[in-house]
């Protein structure tokens, strides 16, 4: 038998971590030819988890440019997706979550006539604007998928409220699938300063702040509150691997730099950044990955973001939106600072997003939808 051509396409970091334990998954199945084209939307934190995960793509668009705009990632795919596509002739598209790359691959095989299958499908905020512009891409993405893999029962009503019945497989995040590989006790960071934190004696905070609606008074505001924080905490080390893009680069070392207790530092590969998160006494910050990772290893995060579309962990107690004003920030900050009893509150491990199953969960879902399976996956939860 022929076996179903499948190809995983993504560009950005976050896609790449969330995708790797899934391309994996595929390639072991006999059934299933897997492809891997990269857009590279992002080039060197795209590179650093390939290398990590050990995959080498079919197909590399190549496309980042220095500050590039939402139109010119948009443009640049689609063009690149149409051509690979024509070539690849794949059965299946997957894309992952709300990039641009993921909407761009999703309308390319949707031109070509390619079912698209959705990876962390039905996050929503209702705010097309926050995030901006995720809201929009994954709501997009939702009209041109057949397949829908939801995280969590919370991101499968969000998809039967749109009127969406039928491909929907509720099957955890890949994200968690990922921390099976990559937390250890005993792992030792290349970046030689992490080494040399004192993750007992102090305070450390890993912090990571990347978001476009952010760009502008919401970082500013997020800067000074950091600057606040470290200045009034001796105890605190606050670590913040700066993401690449210029604008938040500026703005981090515009604020931060030549304070004692501060690191900024280079993004960390992703086995670097789940061993960070798991010496730390606590993580702030703007970015989604983190706030379905964090909780899994029991610590607490303050969202640099005014709504979340993972209000599960919220739920669950061990995240609190702190918004992106200067006082709140700080106040709840300084609470999990100095109340024990706070902190405690919402230092717990707890794993709504995920139980390291969800790839097999999705190969199954696609060997199914393909009648090579008589039956579907069993849910996450159930
Ligand atoms: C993108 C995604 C966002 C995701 C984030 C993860 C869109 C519109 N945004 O936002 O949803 O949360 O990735 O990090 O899809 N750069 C480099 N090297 C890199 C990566 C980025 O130099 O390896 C610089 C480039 O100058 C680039 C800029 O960062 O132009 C911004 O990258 P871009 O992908 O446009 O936006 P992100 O904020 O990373
Ligand atoms: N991450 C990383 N190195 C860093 C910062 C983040 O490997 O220096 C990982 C993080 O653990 C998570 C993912 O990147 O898996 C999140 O990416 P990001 O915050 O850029 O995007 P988002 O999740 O907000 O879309």
């Amino acid at each position: 038998m022929t076996p179903i051509r499948v190809m995983s396409v993504f560009g950005t970091r976050p896609e790449a971590i969330k995708m790797a334990p899934l391309v994996k998954e595929l390639s072991r199945r006999k059934d299933v030819e897997s492809l891997c084209c990269v857009t590279a939307q992002h080039r060197e934190m795209l590179d650093s988890v390939l290398d990590i995960f050990k995959i080498k793509p079919d197909y590399d668009l190549d496309i980042m440019e220095p500050r590039q705009t939402l139109s010119t990632i948009t443009t640049k795919c689609l063009l690149g997706l149409e051509r690979a596509l024509q070539e690849a002739r794949p059965d299946l598209v997957l894309v992952h979550g709300d990039t641009s790359t993921a909407f761009s691959a999703a309308l390319a095989a949707f031109y070509g006539k390619i079912p698209v299958g959705h990876v962390e499908a039905g996050l929503r905020t209702y705010d097309r604007y926050s995030p901006y512009p995720e809201e929009m891409n994954r709501t997009l993405i939702g009209d041109l998928a057949n397949l829908h893999f939801s995280p969590t029962a919370a991101n499968r009503e969000n998809l039967r409220r749109e009127g969406i019945e039928k491909g929907i497989y509720l099957t955890g995040n890949t994200v968690i699938d990922a921390m099976a590989t990559t937390v250890r006790e005993d792992f030792s960071f290349g970046t030689e300063v992490l080494n040399t934190l004192d993750y007992q004696g102090k305070k450390v905070i890993t912090v990571t702040c990347h978001r476009r609606e952010n760009y502008g008074q919401p970082m500013e505001d997020i800067m000074a509150a950091l600057v606040h924080l470290a200045g009034t905490h001796p105890e605190v080390e606050l670590v913040y691997p700066v993401h690449l893009s210029p604008v938040v680069q500026e703005a981090a070392h515009r604020h931060l730099d030549g304070m004692e207790n501060v690191y900024l530092i280079p993004p960390l590969d992703v086995e670097e950044m789940h061993n960070l998160m798991a010496r730390s006494y606590l993580v702030m910050t703007d970015s989604g990955g983190l706030q379905e990772e964090a909780p899994a290893l029991g610590k607490p995060v303050l969202v640099l973001r005014r709504e979340t579309e993972r209000p599960e962990a919220v739920e669950a107690g061990t995240v609190k939106l702190a918004g992106v004003e200067y006082d709140n920030i700080v106040a709840l900050a300084h609470e999990l600072l100095t109340d024990r009893l706070a902190y405690e509150a919402m230092a717990h491990a707890v794993n709504p997003y995920g139980d390291g199953h969800a790839c097999e969960r999705i190969a199954d879902a696609i060997e199914y939808t393909f009648g090579l399976r008589d039956k579907p996956p069993a849910e996450f939860g159930a």
